[in-house]
């Protein structure tokens, strides 16, 4: 299969740099999408999507495979939190914390929910960031299904959310303590003195030079004694090498102190 032609296209049209990312497992889903798009060759694939608006959008969610729920992994989460208690000092600071490559912003909102949970009422900055800007209005949106929702406890259900149908809407209360934005891991700057950055199930995608461009990036971007928190199938094995120390299988630091 040709895949330069989609790569192009795919560059041009959604601004996303395939090269980056693992081929073998991305010819599979362009391959498996193209089939099912009912196109027998690239040239032919690249004009419906040209044309049909709808499967462009189809094949953007497709390549991003934006699949997040509250509290993934739940037990990590808890282990979280109890590193930023006792690493991070929340009572006494103003944390600024950024999930990067957010999805339908279920992430960022764990962690504000956390956040409210350690020192209620008190606002910490949370930037949540993808690529995706459809996901992004979700997000934005903050409405989820039970499937979302599955490992939030009921007490904190109740607390954080309005039940409302089938649905479970964020309160706003919690929805203002988030900012979302647009920004590509792999193109776009990144900000400064962040004390934790949450970067989960999306770097499985990138290649080994790639996630290791993103890993000093992040390094460089955290101040002294800051945390980074990866999932769960990616711990980094090279960790050492961006001068990061480990606080737990999936929990990094920066050396120094907050
Ligand atoms: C599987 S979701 C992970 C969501 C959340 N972090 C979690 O663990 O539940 C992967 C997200 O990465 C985003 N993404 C893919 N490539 C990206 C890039 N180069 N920069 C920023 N986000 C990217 C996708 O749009 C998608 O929303």
């Amino acid at each position: 299969m040709e895949f330069k032609k989609i790569e192009q296209f795919v560059l041009k049209e959604y601004s996303i740099d395939l090269s980056a990312y693992k081929s073998k497992q991305l010819l599979r889903r362009v391959e498996s999408f193209m089939t099912r798009a009912g196109a027998k060759d690239e040239d032919e694939f690249i004009l419906k999507l040209k044309t049909d608006s709808a499967l462009s959008k189809k094949f953007l969610d497709h390549l991003t495979i934006n699949v997040s729920e509250f509290f993934r992994n739940k037990d990590l989460f808890l282990e979280l939190e109890g590193k930023i208690k006792e690493q991070l000092h929340p009572e006494k600071r103003t944390l600024k914390i950024w999930s990067a490559a957010c999805s339908n912003g279920a992430e960022p909102y764990t962690l504000a929910i956390i956040l409210d949970k350690l020192t209620p009422n008190k606002k910490h900055n949370i930037l949540a960031t993808d690529i995706d800007t459809t996901i992004l209005e979700v997000a934005k949106r903050g409405i989820y299904k039970q499937s979302d929702v599955k490992n939030v406890d009921n007490e904190l259900l109740n607390k954080y959310f309005q039940h409302k149908d089938d649905n479970y809407i964020i309160k706003d209360f919690i929805k203002e303590r988030v900012t979302f934005k647009k920004h590509d891991l792999i193109l776009d700057r990144y900000e400064n003195d962040f004390d934790l950055i949450v970067c989960r199930n999306v770097v499985i995608y990138f290649t080994q030079e790639i996630k290791n461009q993103i890993y000093k990036k992040f390094f460089n971007a955290m101040k002294p004694g800051a945390l980074l928190f990866v999932g769960a199938t990616e711990s980094i094995y090279n960790y050492k090498e961006f001068g990061f120390e480990k606080a737990s299988t999936f929990i990094y630091r920066k050396p120094g102190g907050v």
